[in-house]
């Protein structure tokens, strides 16, 4: 079995000071036999890649899909490889539902960070409104349509989006049955990637969680933003999946 991934997206969220104590927090604790992954906004990734351990990777919560150029505002994978990224997050359910962001679109920017050589954390997730309409596994598969004929190190995250900051996570044995659903796709067209799950993970939820081994890991969003609380998860990860 491979080493369990839990990653932070800190989203907008976080000023240099309040950054800096937080990775100061994590720099004491983080794990060997976990891979840590912290997504800061643009504005902190120089400063998390100059004062993070090692141990702990970097991570940008989004890209364009552009070497360089007239494109004001957007951040290309190359430079978050040159800050010192490893992972990029593609697809959240904030770009696609606020910004309206595109299976299309999303598949550029897929194709330009494995260009890059960045590791996308691909996100797919269904509304609420569309899993009531019984279009949850119609949804999931277009979404995972866009990594046909892309070979590449990817990690995918199923974020429902009606558990994302609800502080209700799914049900273990939705996740479990999805998360089926979607590796079956996954073999389909030949793509082995990590799943993890992200929705309202917490230290109260995280150990059910980790338990279901078919999850390969969090993403986590409030909870990362708290150094007890994002270590409690990694340290449930830690020890549930220790062979
Ligand atoms: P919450 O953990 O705050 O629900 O956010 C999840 C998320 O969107 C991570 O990308």
């Amino acid at each position: 079995m491979h080493k369990p991934i839990v990653a932070a997206n800190w989203k907008m969220n976080l000023t240099k000071k309040s950054a800096e104590d937080l990775i100061a927090k994590l720099n004491k604790f983080v794990y060997e036999d976990v891979e840590v992954i912290i997504m800061p906004p643009f504005t902190l990734l120089d400063m998390a890649a100059s004062i993070a351990d090692n141990r702990i990777k970097l991570g940008a919560q989004n890209c364009y899909y552009k070497k360089n150029g007239a494109f004001t505002g957007e951040i290309s994978p190359d430079m978050l490889v040159d800050i010192g990224c490893k992972y990029v997050i593609v697809g959240h359910s904030e770009r696609r539902h606020i910004f309206g962001e595109t299976n299309d679109l999303l598949r550029k920017k897929l194709a330009a960070s494995k260009q890059a050589g960045l590791i996308p954390v691909y996100c797919i997730g269904e509304t609420l409104d569309e899993k009531r309409k019984g279009e949850k596994e119609s949804v999931l598969s277009e979404q995972l349509n866009i990594i046909d004929n892309l070979s590449m190190p990817l990690i995918v995250a199923y974020e429902p989006v009606w558990a994302i900051g609800t502080g209700v996570a799914a049900e273990v044995v939705t996740i479990r049955e999805t998360i089926k659903l979607i590796r079956q796709k996954l073999r389909e067209k030949r793509v082995k990637a990590p799943v993890l799950y992200g929705g309202s993970v917490k230290p109260d939820n995280a150990k059910e969680i980790a338990s279901e081994t078919l999850i390969d890991g969090a993403l986590v969003g409030g909870s990362g933003l708290n150094a007890d609380s994002f270590l409690q998860i990694i340290d449930i990860f830690k020890e549930v999946r220790k062979c």
